[in-house]
């Protein structure tokens, strides 16, 4: 079972709940989605500000595939992350995150308490490793994922083709669900005000 709604007071003093996604959302998270800063959204694999992604995301969800969190504040969506795992295959052991945050709710802790979220997540199907994948330029989501115990484990060439078609290189960064864990656990203590 996905835990209940987390309750996390960034460092700025907003205070935010983050909990798993249901349909109604779907109209709250569009918004969200085109709201964020072209240059948030331009390196993210789908394009987001179409109403047929949230869709597909709660598609996913329902066949077991995708387990996306949204995190609320004042009643509006200001972050969101999913996790997917796939079903079948060579690397069922294997989740994949994904996030993001509104602009004036960055660099308060709020990437990091998504981040928790999906671990723990990740925790209870008992996946062993995540990856995320970010494009070389996103230096701040490099940097997140690196802050929290991600290591780039691969880098793939010109991978990925931007919305004005320039093609850019991928990172995958990686790390163990236990080692995450703990390192969040010590990061949290550092800078997490209060959470429960
Ligand atoms: C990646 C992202 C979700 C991080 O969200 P966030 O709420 O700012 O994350 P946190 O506040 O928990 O930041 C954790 C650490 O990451 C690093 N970091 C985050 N953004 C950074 C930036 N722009 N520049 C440098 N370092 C940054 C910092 O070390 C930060 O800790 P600190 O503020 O104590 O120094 C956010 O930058 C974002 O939405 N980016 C656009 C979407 C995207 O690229 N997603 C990644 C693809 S999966």
């Amino acid at each position: 079972m996905w835990p209940d709604t987390t309750k996390v007071v960034l460092r700025q003093g907003p205070e935010v709940h983050i909990r798993p996604m249901v349909a109604a959302d779907a109209e709250a998270l569009h918004r969200f989605f085109l709201a964020l800063p072209e240059e948030d959204r331009l390196f993210l694999e789908d394009d987001v500000t179409k109403p047929a992604f949230v869709q597909q995301l709660l598609a996913e969800q329902e066949a077991g595939r995708a387990f996306p969190v949204v995190a609320e504040a004042s009643g509006e969506i200001v972050g969101y992350g999913v996790l997917y795992r796939p079903l079948f295959g060579w690397s069922t052991h294997v989740g994949r995150v994904r996030m993001a945050v509104a602009r004036s709710f960055q660099r308060q802790g709020l990437g990091t308490a998504i981040l928790r979220e999906l671990v723990r997540k990740a925790q209870g199907l008992a996946l062993d490793k995540l990856v995320a994948e970010v494009v070389e330029d996103q230096v701040g989501a490099l940097r997140a994922f690196e802050r929290l115990g991600f290591h780039r484990e691969a880098t793939l060439g010109n991978h990925v083709q931007d919305l004005s078609g320039k093609k850019r290189d991928l990172v995958l960064l990686a790390n163990d669900v236990a080692h995450i864990w703990e390192h969040m656990e010590a990061l949290v203590a550092d800078f997490e005000p209060s959470a429960g």
